[in-house]
Order: structure tokens, then sequence, then C-alpha cells
């Protein structure tokens, strides 16, 4: 079975096709990324109108270089589902997958699936050699999440915990800005690290009352204070000035005792969560997937080795979308109507 997979909840306009959830077939992503760098974040209606461009040229490249045929209506023949991303993410730029995808559905006559984001995420290491098997922990870790989910086959899932505040990406972001560095921060702040100190400063780590929650802005909070002590000043002092201010060895320090920190805290609640539920595969996924200092941590506090998706499949990917749609259309889980779907903004778990 091959499903279209689509996907344009934040700033990536994403279309694949998987075949059975396991085998990735074609795989194409528009960032509209670089748009967004000058404004140290995304921008929802750059973005949204970003979307409008890409969205079909896109979905035909996936469509022309899975089949590799001259026609593309040919390619269409082949297609036996649509999933779509209809939330979380950012309204206005939901809104374009989905009622593309609804066109589609209607005027190609195909069962449409309407897919968590959140909940793709994880399936992306379906699509890997060695896919996960159930009882299976999910680390999710994006610009948007930070959740820990038990799935004990599809669509059989507990959600153990998930930020309170900020998400761990978000935090990359947010501390990047402070430092000066460009978005998105998780990379420049893993580049940055390499000539700072781990140990440099002692960040705290937030106590938060679900065994399994998670908490970010207090650590962003602590990380200010920090800077604004290593110039010589105090709280008053404005955090966009803070970066002119700092030495290069400073920011280096800085970014590397952040780092350790907020990844030793999704670490230490992935080894909690292994002890108390023994799953027999563990699986990190997301665009903080793709930071080395979290898989150098993990693989050394677990007996098994946690499973990564391939680095392109960490951000936000349509491959992953196709896949679970794959498992939705093989598990009987019900299509949606294409005349109705909604978008679901804030969409949980
Ligand atoms: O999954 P994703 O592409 O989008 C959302 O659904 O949010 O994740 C993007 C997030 C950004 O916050 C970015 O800073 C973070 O993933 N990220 C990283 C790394 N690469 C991307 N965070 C830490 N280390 C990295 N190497
Ligand atoms: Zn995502």
């Amino acid at each position: 079975m091959k499903i279209l997979g689509i996907e344009t909840s934040c700033d990536e306009t994403a279309a694949s096709v998987v075949e059975d959830g396991q085998r990735l077939i074609s795989n194409v992503v528009a960032s509209s990324m670089d748009l967004h760098t000058a404004y140290g974040g995304v921008v929802p209606e750059i973005a949204a109108r970003s979307h409008i461009e890409h969205i079909m040229p896109v979905i035909n490249q996936a469509l022309m270089s899975a089949f590799q045929g001259p026609a593309l209506e040919a390619a269409w023949d082949d297609i036996d589902g649509i999933a779509v991303a209809n939330g979380p993410g950012l309204g206005g730029s939901l809104l374009i997958g989905v009622l593309t995808a609804r066109t589609l559905a209607i005027i190609k006559n195909k069962p449409l699936y309407a897919v968590n984001h959140v909940m793709a995420h994880p399936y992306a290491t379906f699509l890997g050699e060695k896919p996960p098997e159930f009882p299976m922990l999910a680390l999710i870790v994006s610009g948007g999440h930070t959740q820990l989910v038990l799935f004990r086959g599809h669509f059989d899932y507990t959600l153990l915990g998930q930020t309170h505040d900020d998400a761990v990406g978000e935090a990359f972001d947010k501390v990047a800005k402070i430092l000066g560095l460009p978005y998105p921060g998780g990379p420049s702040i893993a580049k940055k690290t390499e000539e700072g100190n781990p140990r440099a400063f002692s960040l705290p780590k937030s106590k938060m009352a679900g065994r399994y929650d998670f908490s970010f802005s207090g650590l962003k909070t602590a990380l200010l204070r920090t800077a604004q002590a290593e110039i010589g000043e105090d709280y008053n002092f404005p955090s966009h000035k803070l970066s002119e201010r700092l030495s290069e060895p400073q920011k280096a320090d800085i970014a590397a005792s952040f780092q350790h920190i907020a990844i030793e805290t999704l670490v230490d609640k992935t080894v909690q969560a292994y002890e108390e539920f023994a799953p027999k595969s563990v699986v990190v996924a997301g665009g903080v997937a793709a930071s080395s200092e979290l898989r150098r941590q993990i693989a050394g506090r677990i007996p098994i080795p946690a499973i990564f998706p391939d680095i392109k499949l960490c951000t936000d990917n349509a491959a992953m979308i196709a896949a679970l749609g794959c498992f939705m259309a093989a598990k009987n889980q019900p299509p949606a109507d294409p005349y109705t779907l909604a978008i679901a903004p804030n969409l949980s778990m």
C-alpha cells in the first residue's frame, strides 16, 4: 500500500510517498527557513505564503520521483491514499496542507487520513533499517514539543509527560538568540559548544511534580542571569545587547553548559521511564534528535541502543506523516471526510 504524505505545520513544505509504513519511496522538502533567519524565528505569515508557492510543485515532485514515469496521472493511479498533518502547528500553515490534501482526495478519489504531527515524529524510525518493536518508549523533542510517550502498539499509547512551558528546541532557539547565534538554535549551539567547556557554569535542572514532565523556561532565565553576571551587569541589562558584550570564549562556555544540562534533563527522564516500563525499544525523534550530544549521552545510559531516525527525517518531513498514514490505513483507523476535515492547531496526543 502506497500513501502520499503532506506536511505543512511549520516552515517546511513537504511531500513523500511511503509503502507499507516501512519503505521510503520519495521524500521532498522545501524549507522557508532561510526567509526566517533575519527575524530569529519563524514568521507565520511568511511561512504560510511560502507553503502556497511550494505545495503543488513539492507534491508533484514527490509523485514523479516516486514513479519515474512520464505522466503524473499514472503516478496518481499507484497511490492508495493521502495522509496530511492537520495539527498541531501554525494555523495558516496547516490550512495550506489540509486544503490541498482535501482537494486532491476529492478529485483523485482517494481516502484521506488526518495525522497528528507530533505522534508522527517517532514513525520516521519505522523507515530505518531496524524498525522499533512494541512496547516502544518515544522521546519526542522538537521546536514545539517535548514529550515522553509509551506506545504499547499502534494507536495504543500513554502520554507519560510533557513540557509545562518551553519545548527543548524552543529553548535552544531562544538561547541562541541571547548569544547572537543564528536560527535555528540547535545546530548553531552545537557548533559553538565545540570550543566551550560544558562544566564552566552550573545551571539548574527543573524539578517538576510530574515524574516525566519537563520545564525549560527556568533554565533559560538562569542562563540569562549567568550571561548578565559574566559581563558585570544586573538583571536589568537587556538580553538583546548581551551578545555584543560577551567574548567568543564566554559564549562557547555558556552554550556548552546549556546544551549539556538541557540534554541531560531529557536523558534523565528517559532513563527513569526505561527503568519503570522496560520497553523493548527506545526511540528519539523530532528536530532535537539531530543532536549528537543527545545521541552520545543516551548511548551511555540505557542498555539497549536507542533508535534515531535518519538525520534528514529528524526535522519536519512528510515521510513520517505518510508512514503513520500507512499504519492508519492498515489498522482500519477511520479516514477523514475530505469535505469537512478541519485544522487543529492545538491538537495534543
Ligand atoms: O521537528 P522540528 O523540525 O520542528 C518542529 O516540529 O518544531 O524541530 C526543530 C527544532 C528547532 O528548535 C531546532 O533548534 C532543533 O529542532 N534542532 C536541534 C538540533 N537540530 C535541530 N536542537 C538541538 N541540537 C541539534 N543538533
Ligand atoms: Zn515537528
